[in-house]
């Protein structure tokens, strides 16, 4: 084992991080936290720092750090069966029991999921599957896939041409063109200020009619979007905006991807972001809360009417020819199955909508009125401050970002751990499910702290 004090050095010069200034990362110039336990709400640093984490890693550790029954489930499957394919129609029981507690939990209308590994793998095969169905039932031009601006959707080939953050598609001949961008569904961001929320919901299902309309209706096979906007800054929908798009996504017989990477298994306060907001997606993506992160895995859900024709194309051309050597893998399996009884048992559906709204409205009372704060917003255990250079006109920072990343930097020092969201001045909370509203309060309050020291 190396030595703490060598663990910097070695981290420099070994390691590449991900979304990390690479040149300033080797040269000293950042910061480096490395962490080294956590237990409930709480993480430990290698110095012996404890933070409360309010962004639950990646908004992913939902039942909160050092559960011994995830970590024995792992434990168990790891003695008993380490890993066995599941290709050929072999299986394991971990995998086969997880199947079944995810389409338990499901929408009423789904039918079958796949394993991955991550949320980018499953939107890519998401996508492969509308491509294969349509080619199935004939319609061999209907393959584009709509996505929208500032969703998140992953950062591999496809899945990071989904996504439509710019800096995930610079230098990287990013997006692929059978990927296309609609209006952000960013109430805040409108650019016409006079709009209702319900006008601006109608104004993005006619921007994304328009969309179709600019190409071949008929080549538009998908839409694709998260129940909430998560990376793009935290952005509830509109009101009535699901409405207004399943309208335009029905007229024009496109399939909808709901990618409930962040929302899947209780995030809002319901058991997956669709029941959340009635949405009657084709295919749902999940990961993150599957296993709440104590072992990788993802899953791509299908419906009823999908599985319906992909299973007789699998009967009429060739098996199903997608996999990989960890599909279904029975540790990450074990951890899901052993994840979701926790939050079962531990209520923590219920605590996320409860506990959520209480981070809610306490952000709102202690931040909605400074001068700097644009907007306070959220659903669930869900939320966001937007920081703003002028309030009343809405001006935004022109160059967005350094107000934000100055108060997660103040934030951390007391002990918080908050998220600056890419491409503006967001600060971004998701707290683990199981976060008491102790913990809420001093979230709230180190927020306003370290807002009232970098902003004032
Ligand atoms: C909504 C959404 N989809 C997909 C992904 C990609 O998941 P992963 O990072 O596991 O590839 C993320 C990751 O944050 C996400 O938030």
């Amino acid at each position: 084992m190396i030595e703490n004090k060598n663990l910097k050095k070695s981290d420099r010069d070994n390691f590449i991080h991900p979304m990390t200034d690479l040149e300033k990362f080797e040269r000293g110039e950042l910061p480096q936290k490395i962490m080294h336990s956590g237990y409930g709400s709480y993480i430990k640093d290698i110095e012996n720092n404890e933070y409360l984490d309010a962004f639950a890693g990646l908004y992913c550790v939902n039942i909160g750090y050092g559960r011994t029954e995830v970590a024995d489930a792992i434990s168990k499957q790891a003695h008993k069966l380490s890993y066995y394919h599941s290709y050929l129609g072999h299986s394991t029981e971990a995998s086969i029991e997880l199947s079944e507690m995810v389409l338990d939990r499901s929408p009423k209308n789904m039918s079958k999921i796949f394993f991955g590994l991550t949320g980018s793998d499953a939107n890519e095969l998401n996508v492969k599957l509308v491509w294969y169905y349509n080619n199935i039932i004939g319609k061999t031009k209907k393959k584009k896939i709509i996505s929208r601006m500032r969703g998140y959707h992953g950062a591999g080939i496809l899945s990071g041409s989904l996504t439509g953050l710019k800096n995930y598609h610079v230098n990287f001949d990013l997006p692929i063109d059978r990927v296309l961008h609609t209006e952000q569904a960013f109430y805040y961001h409108r650019t016409n200020l006079d709009q209702t929320e319900e006008q601006y919901s109608k104004y993005c299902a006619d921007q994304l009619e328009k969309l179709i309309l600019s190409q071949e209706p008929d080549s538009i096979a998908a839409f694709i979007a998260e129940p909430i906007m998560g990376n793009g800054g935290i952005v509830p929908p509109p009101n009535k905006y699901w409405e207004e798009i399943s309208v335009i996504l029905k007229r024009y017989d496109i399939m909808l991807i709901a990618d409930e990477v962040v929302t899947g298994f209780g995030r809002l306060g319901s058991m997956f972001g669709s029941d959340h907001y009635n949405i009657v997606p084709d295919f749902i993506t999940i990961a993150k809360g599957l296993t709440s992160a104590y072992a990788p895995l993802s899953g791509s859900i299908i419906s009823n009417k999908v599985w319906g024709v992909i299973k007789k194309g699998t009967d009429q051309y060739a098996s199903l020819n997608h996999g990989s050597t960890y599909s279904g893998h029975p540790i990450s399996c074990a951890a899901g199955v052993a994840n979701l009884k926790l939050l079962d048992k531990l209520n923590l559906i219920n605590n996320a909508s409860e506990t959520g709204k209480y981070l809610n409205e306490r952000l709102l009372g202690a931040l909605s009125s400074h001068e700097k704060i644009g907007d306070v917003r959220g659903a669930g255990m869900l939320a966001a401050v937007e920081i703003v250079k002028e309030k009343k006109e809405r001006k935004f920072y022109s160059k967005p970002g350094l107000i934000a990343a100055d108060i997660i930097k103040a934030m951390k020092n007391y002990g918080v751990l908050a998220r600056a969201m890419p491409e503006g001045d967001i600060i971004g909370f998701a707290p683990p499910l199981c976060a008491s509203k102790k913990e809420i309060d001093k979230i709230v309050d180190v927020t306003k702290k370290a807002i009232i020291e970098v902003i004032s």
